[in-house]
């Protein structure tokens, strides 16, 4: 079985915490893009895990692969794996001989680039646009270039002129490119990383061909990919399901689910246009409740009401087979909830989002209202149990949406989590 698992919205959906329950049921976990941008926390046993780049299935022991579509940054892995097994999680991590490395002169020219925009994106200065700028400028060191000296030389000697002079330009440091601390410290962790370099592919084929389970774990969200995101306000990888197949190497009809995770409201952390922002003190009250602050940058994160319109064009770009609704106990409490069901954009009512990011800035929310509920919602371990205005609330999502919500998230811990159906084994 092959499911693949994305953010519906923008990012921070819960991604890391229902990977974690599915991973019970798969064999290997594996991430298809993205960086250490991506910040994905598991909660087991009242600890918490805060995942950039090992994928989230780390804690049930599955075999882990990181896909060539990934931009990996070597000392972030390496000190997420050090932290992991200190705490006696062995990790089965298996990385693509093709990832791209996330070098030192990535991290600058992303704080330079930003520092220089008079409109911000907000990234997370984590080097991510520009090692994928060179993936496609052909430009990169590989996974593999790191455990052969000889090839990372040859490498930085034919693309390091280019980047001294695009830092030099900038008004940045280029010394950084060819910085022979920074050079051995890849390689020491090339040496240390070349028995988990593999061909992920091949790995992934064989899988399922042997009837084993394959989950891909998708890093942020609908909105923030770059093709289909309110551009430029995005990251710079492809963040949609279809992206899984071409990054990991495996034939689209091998797809057997696609499982969207989407929170009962909506954040976004960085800028860029949010139709439903509550921007009062209700939008304080979601953030401090949720605890929505960044897992990567600790940036808070803007909140708003759920926006079954964006919801809608996520259903599209993605094709979800299921949805696991996160959060819902956040709502607890507030009466009345509203759902944003329509723009309004120049005088005009429109039902789904228009194409021009500049023209989704414009968008005023409609909404409809549905009541609330009070009392805690934490502890419930059937959807029977949950207040008949919770049900209600999540039945109308799954209306607006035309999607089956298979599983409710009611809390941060694994167990915290109601299947409308036994999950399929
Ligand atoms: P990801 O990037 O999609 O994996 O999401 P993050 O880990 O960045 O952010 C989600 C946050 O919400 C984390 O702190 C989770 O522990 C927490 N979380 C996940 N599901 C729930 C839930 O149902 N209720 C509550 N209160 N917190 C949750
Ligand atoms: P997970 O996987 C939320 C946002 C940044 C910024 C924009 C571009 O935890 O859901 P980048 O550094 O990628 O160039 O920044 O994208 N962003 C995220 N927002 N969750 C994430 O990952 C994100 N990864 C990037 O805040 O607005
Ligand atoms: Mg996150």
């Amino acid at each position: 079985m092959f499911t693949i698992l994305t953010g519906a919205q923008f990012g921070d959906e819960g991604k890391g915490k229902i990977i974690d329950l599915l991973a019970e049921n798969y064999d290997i976990v594996v991430r298809f893009q993205g960086g250490d941008n991506a910040g994905h926390t598991v909660v087991v046993g009242g600890r918490t895990y805060k995942l950039h780049l090992v994928p989230s299935g780390a804690l049930y022991g599955r075999r882990l692969l990181i896909g060539p579509g990934v931009v990996l940054n070597p000392r972030v892995l390496w000190n997420e794996i050090q932290a992991l097994e200190s705490e006696g999680i062995k990790l089965d991590l298996g990385i693509d001989a093709k990832t791209t490395i996330i070098m030192p002169y990535h991290i600058e020219l992303d704080g330079l680039r930003e520092k220089a925009r008079k409109e911000k994106i907000g990234t997370t200065n984590r080097g991510i646009g520009f090692a994928y700028v060179d993936k496609i400028a052909r430009e990169e060191v590989q996974m593999g270039d790191l455990t052969d000296p000889a090839m990372l030389e040859a490498k930085l000697n034919e693309i390091g002129p280019a980047k001294e002079k695009a830092i030099a330009d900038m008004g940045g440091d280029p010394t950084v490119v060819r910085y022979a601390p920074f050079i051995d410290e890849y390689l020491e962790i090339g040496k240390r990383l070349k028995d988990r370099v593999t061909d992920v592919s091949r790995e992934i084929n064989i899988a399922l061909m042997e009837e084993h389970n394959v989950l891909a774990e998708g890093a942020q969200g609908a909105f923030l990919d770059v093709i289909h995101g309110t551009q430029k306000f995005v990251t710079s990888s492809f963040t949609t399901a279809g992206s899984a197949c071409a990054n990991l190497g495996v034939g689209p009809v091998m797809v057997d689910n696609v499982v969207g995770v989407i929170k009962a409201y909506i954040t976004r952390v960085g800028e860029g246009p949010m139709p439903t922002e509550l921007k009062d003190e209700l939008g304080t009250k979601m953030r401090e409740r949720g605890g929505e602050y960044g897992t990567t940058t600790g940036r808070a994160r803007r909140c708003g009401w759920f926006d079954a319109v964006l919801g809608l064009k996520s259903v599209y770009l993605n094709g979800y087979t299921e949805l696991a609704l996160t959060k819902l106990d956040v709502l607890t409490g507030i009466d009345p909830i509203k759902i944003c069901v329509g723009y309004e954009l120049d005088g005009e009512t429109i039902g789904y989002p228009p194409e021009s990011t500049i023209q989704l800035a414009r968008c005023k929310p409609i909404y409809e209202n549905m009541p609330g509920w009070t009392g805690d919602i934490s502890a419930v371990e059937s959807y029977d149990d949950l207040p008949e205005t919770a049900r209600d609330y999540v039945e109308r999502l799954e209306d607006l949406l035309g999607v089956d919500i298979s599983a409710v998230s009611v809390g941060a811990g694994r167990e915290q989590t109601i299947f409308r159906e036994a999950p399929e084994k």
